[in-house]
């Protein structure tokens, strides 16, 4: 019998081989223990993100769900979803996205300047961390002082221990990450500044997002009994979507384990479907271009030391800590 423990160190550190398993053998999965239900295959979950019924988000989207209370978009359920998407919608289309480029291009060229005359850097915490935030603190108006102390603050937010549970630590973070937006908002709301949105264009590296994806999967839980593959799911259980899984499912994409960047990728579902589907999809997808297009251009011929990389392992986050780069410095082009 598979089990499927996403807290497990084991299975986060490479979760594809038991999402196979998943697939084959219980793609209508029970985890007793944990008390979660999961969906492993493309169509189960593309069909349930749809469903938002059946399917809502308003229990929160971790598998513990301890954000349901929080007031993010992400937990809500029509219509109040509907009415708020509506009105961050208009700040993040692709159109206005691809207006932000040459902001996004000078940030990460800021960055990699500084490490001009490096011999090896930390390409996670000096580069790929960085861009994100100084981009979206400059588009929300965090000032460049406050910046540091917000990711930090962020990526402990997020960590949980083995049992799944959240550490004191991430919930001093959580405190502490509150009180230092509600300064900021104060701030703002007495200087009032000019946080203009400019914005994108859209060439994706969607191999790279349905070959590894940063998010594993999306929580729901479910309002009514539902029925998958014949199995009844009963009302008020967690449900989690395995789009981790679902972007590996060989009925949807012949050899899914090989990375294939001329793959006909049709909709992968690494940024979640449907009315959830993420609002910086446009804006993530031009940070990842540009962050690369500016990386090779001074740093062609980088290696990477494995012996360094470090796995970051959070709730349905899966991605890396560090990766230290060896490069030959080189005057930027
Ligand atoms: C590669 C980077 C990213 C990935 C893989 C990613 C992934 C996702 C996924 C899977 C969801 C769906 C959650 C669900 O259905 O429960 C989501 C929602 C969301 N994302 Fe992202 N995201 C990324 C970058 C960003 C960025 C840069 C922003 C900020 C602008 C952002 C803002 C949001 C918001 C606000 C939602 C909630 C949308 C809603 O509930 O209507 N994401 N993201």
């Amino acid at each position: 019998m598979v089990e499927y423990d996403p807290f497990d160190w084991e299975t986060a550190h490479n979760p594809y081989p038991v999402y196979r398993r998943l697939r084959d053998e219980a793609p209508v999965y029970y985890n007793e223990r944990l008390g979660f239900w999961a969906l492993s295959r493309y169509d189960d979950v593309v069909a349930a993100h749809l469903n938002t019924d059946d399917f809502s988000s308003a229990h929160g989207v971790t598998i513990e769900g301890m954000e349901k209370d929080a007031p993010f978009l992400i937990v809500k359920d029509p219509p109040e979803h509907t009415a708020h998407r509506k009105i961050v919608g208009r700040l993040f289309t692709p159109r206005r996205i691809a207006e932000l480029e040459p902001f996004v291009r000078r940030t990460a060229a800021g960055l990699l300047d500084r490490l001009r005359d490096a011999d090896r850097f930390d390409v996670i915490e000096d580069f790929s961390f960085r861009l994100p935030l100084d981009v979206i603190s400059e588009l929300i108006g965090i000032p460049s002082s406050a910046r540091e102390q917000v990711h930090k603050l962020s990526d402990r937010v997020a960590v949980r221990d083995a049992s799944g549970a959240m550490s004191e630590d991430a919930i001093g973070a959580t405190l502490e990450l509150a009180v230092l937006f509600t300064d900021l908002v104060r701030d703002r709301r007495a200087n009032p500044g000019d946080d203009v949105i400019t914005m994108l264009m859209n060439t994706p590296v969607e191999e790279m997002l349905r070959w590894d994806p940063p998010s594993h999967y999306q929580g729901r839980w479910t309002t009514r009994d539902v029925a998958v593959r014949g199995t009844v799911i009963p009302a008020e259980q967690r449900v989690i979507l395995v789009t981790g899984s679902a972007v590996h499912d060989e009925r949807k994409y012949p050899d899914p384990d090989v990375f294939d960047i001329r793959r006909d990728i049709d909709r992968h579902v690494s940024f979640g479907f449907g009315r959830h589907l993420c609002l910086g999809a446009s804006l993530a997808r031009l940070e990842t271009r540009v962050a690369f297009e500016e990386l090779l251009r001074r740093f062609p011929d980088f290696t990477i030391d494995e012996t360094g990389a470090e796995r970051h392992v959070s709730v349905n986050v899966r991605g890396l800590a560090k990766l230290p780069l060896v490069v030959q410095a080189r005057a930027a082009a």
